[in-house]
């Protein structure tokens, strides 16, 4: 796949998780309309879509449907966002900015922000129950079961936990910063790539590559995402960039450098792409690994 059919691929799959995301919206009538609107301004302000549209090419390009897993993509999604809601508050990141608007609680202040943030993450769960109960597979479950796992407290939570807890640590511990990245970042990758390979009922030898090539793309997303702290376009990023040298975040740059961080990139790319060499239709799993390797925003 060329980085332009990658491109219209990946405009075709964000299609379809705007349009979910707009009737779980509409369905959300037992909702406080403040509440919801607090939910929905930092679902709707965008972000990349990453993660759902991954899920969605993966159960693709293992002969799912799209329309399967869409319920499950816009849910992750929606976990995603709460996740930056989160991360921004002054108790957490402090950032002022997200996804070039002001950050959740700047709008609606601290205690609708963290209402919010739970109530994108309770709303995306009802939102998956109800679609394995309206079509019942065990595939549905244990694609549900993935994004509970790897978002939650064993999770992208570890992840976050140990992130805080180490502001200001400065022995710099490689092990530490992998624990870090793997949890706070790749777990949500890795959620995205198996949920979609569960509901497109992957075989375990699948299961296995696609988990290797989740983990070395989630450690690309936040190596690069430390890289772009430093030398990214605030415009781009839409957020405040210089922040974790600010904050005394343990950061590839930081352990490595910037050229070193650049190399362990690359190196994080490489296992990508050759866990799923040997799979079919790895046209935009590949893709996706380079189109991260080379981001701007
Ligand atoms: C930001 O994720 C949080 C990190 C894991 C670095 P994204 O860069 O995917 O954010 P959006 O969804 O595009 O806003
Ligand atoms: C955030 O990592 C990861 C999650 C939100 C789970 P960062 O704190 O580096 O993300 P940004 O830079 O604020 O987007
Ligand atoms: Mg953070
Ligand atoms: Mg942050
Ligand atoms: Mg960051």
């Amino acid at each position: 796949m060329t980085d332009a059919e990658y491109r219209a691929e990946a405009l075709r799959y964000r299609k379809l998780v705007e349009a979910g995301l707009e009737s779980i919206r509409l369905g959300a009538a037992h909702v406080h309309p403040e509440l919801l609107k607090a939910m929905f301004y930092s679902v709707d302000v965008g972000g990349k879509r990453i993660r759902p549209c991954l899920l969605l090419a993966v159960c693709e390009a293992l002969g799912g449907k799209a329309g399967d897993a869409l319920p499950f993509a816009c849910s992750l999604e929606m976990i995603h966002t709460y996740s930056l809601i989160h991360d921004d508050l002054p108790a957490i990141d402090n950032d002022d900015m997200r996804r070039g608007k002001p950050s959740n609680h700047r709008v609606f202040g601290e205690g609708m922000a963290i209402f919010a943030g739970c109530g994108l993450l309770s709303l995306a769960f009802e939102n998956m129950i109800n679609a394995c109960i309206a079509s019942p597979d065990e595939g549905r479950l244990l694609a549900m079961r993935e994004i509970a796992v790897r978002s939650g407290a064993g999770g992208m939570l570890s992840g976050q936990a140990a992130d805080i807890l180490n502001e200001g640590n400065t022995t710099a511990d490689p092990g530490l910063l992998r624990y870090i990245h793997e949890h706070k970042t790749a777990d949500m990758l890795t959620a995205a790539v198996i949920a979609g390979a569960h509901i497109a009922h992957a075989d375990v030898e699948t299961l296995g590559s696609l988990n290797e090539y989740s983990k070395q793309l989630g450690l690309l997303f936040q190596i690069t995402d430390d890289i772009l702290d430093v030398t990214g376009d605030t415009g781009l990023m839409g957020k405040t960039l210089g922040k974790d040298e600010a904050e005394g975040k343990l950061t590839y740059v930081r352990l490595l450098g910037l050229e070193g961080a650049r190399r362990a990139a690359a190196e994080a790319a490489e296992k990508a792409a050759a866990a799923v060499e040997g799979m079919a239709d790895n046209g935009y799993l590949t893709a996706a690994v380079r189109s991260i390797l080379s981001r701007s925003n």
